[in-house]
């Protein structure tokens, strides 16, 4: 019996190319760089599976391309890439990778925290410029983390781990969410507020929320103009619920202290964006989920729920279960 054709569209770490290798036939975008999007519409024509990641645009155009696909796989909880309703449409499982991920992309949250509230991306640049002559009363002092009042902007399973580490770190804890979350009252002792509340009352904002139509440009110049000049903003969501042009001038204009960001738009960021040079701003190349073990894991879970909608499964990670009826 001739296996089914699976397109993967970058080498995931680990050994998920095996497992996949063992059930499907199997075509690998060898390049280190993201796939062309036409290249990868006439590699799919009659590919029964895609595995791809959330640099891959999965449109109605590409769709249309692969009539005969059953199941799109994505190595990342993000699926803002793809186009949901309209695999759903086609009768395409979409599986994702949450869960996985949630502690290691907490921590990175965390750091992101610690090192914009800290300055301590300004602290290495002083070093490494030999400017480090003596110890100074006053250098470089930021504001404190522990015992502030943290608002994180969504309560998934990541915006709860994040939750847990900033009562460790002893500070009240905020959040807004579309719908209110009882039971992470009861268990965690966070507080609802709305957004605005929630802005002006946080000394400290991290974004935790998908990417949606409602929450692009969430954070924009009245959001920012909200919070306290001696905030800092993280974002470990999606660069696109921020309005990084408002973000730039927030921070040149001291409306709020400094940012921590994972995530940017547009993502890349090139190294002329205003953000860039900004010393307040602490930029990391989405590097969320970017431990070696949990990057194997979301790669594991990928194959796993691809190698299920190849069988007619219900794969274990489903971002679309409308598509099961
Ligand atoms: C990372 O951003 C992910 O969606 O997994």
């Amino acid at each position: 019996m001739t296996k089914a054709l699976v397109v993967v569209t970058r080498r995931p770490p680990g050994s998920a190319l095996e497992a996949i290798e063992r059930a499907a036939e199997m075509w690998l975008w060898e390049e280190d760089r993201p796939i062309p999007g036409d290249r990868l519409a006439a590699a799919i024509g009659d590919a029964a599976g895609l595995y791809c990641m959330l640099t891959d645009a999965v449109d109605e155009a590409l769709l249309r391309a692969a009539p005969g696909l059953r199941v799109v796989s994505t190595m990342s909880v993000g699926t803002d890439h793809i186009d949901l309703d309209a695999c759903t449409a086609q009768g395409i499982a979409v599986g994702h990778t949450p869960d996985v991920l949630n502690e290691t992309t907490a921590d990175t949250a965390f750091a992101l925290l610690m090192a914009a509230t800290r300055r301590l991306g300004e602290g290495r640049d002083y070093v490494r410029a030999g400017e480090w002559q003596r110890w100074e009363p006053e250098l470089l002092l930021g504001h404190d983390v522990h015992g502030s009042t943290l608002g994180i902007i969504g309560l998934g399973r990541v915006g709860q781990a994040i939750a847990r580490r900033g009562l460790g770190f002893g500070m009240r804890v905020l959040y807004t969410a579309r719908r209110r979350r009882p039971e992470a009252e009861a268990s965690l002792g966070v507080v609802y507020r709305d957004l605005d509340g929630l802005l002006a009352e946080s000394d400290h904002v991290v974004v935790a929320t998908p990417l949606t139509p409602e929450t692009t440009h969430l954070i924009d110049a009245a959001a920012l103009g909200r919070m306290k000049p001696t905030a800092t903003l993280v974002n470990i969501s999606r660069g696109g619920t921020v309005d990084s042009d408002a973000l730039a001038v927030a921070l040149q204009s001291g409306e709020i202290a400094a940012a921590g960001l994972d995530v940017t738009d547009p993502e890349p960021i090139p190294a002329g964006h205003p953000l860039v040079g900004l010393a307040n701003c602490f930029i990391v190349p989405h590097l969320g989920s970017s431990s070696r073990a949990t990057r194997d894991a979301m790669a594991d879970l990928a194959a796993a729920n691809l190698l299920a909608g190849l069988t007619g499964e219900r794969l274990p990670e489903c971002a679309n279960p409308e598509v099961y009826g």
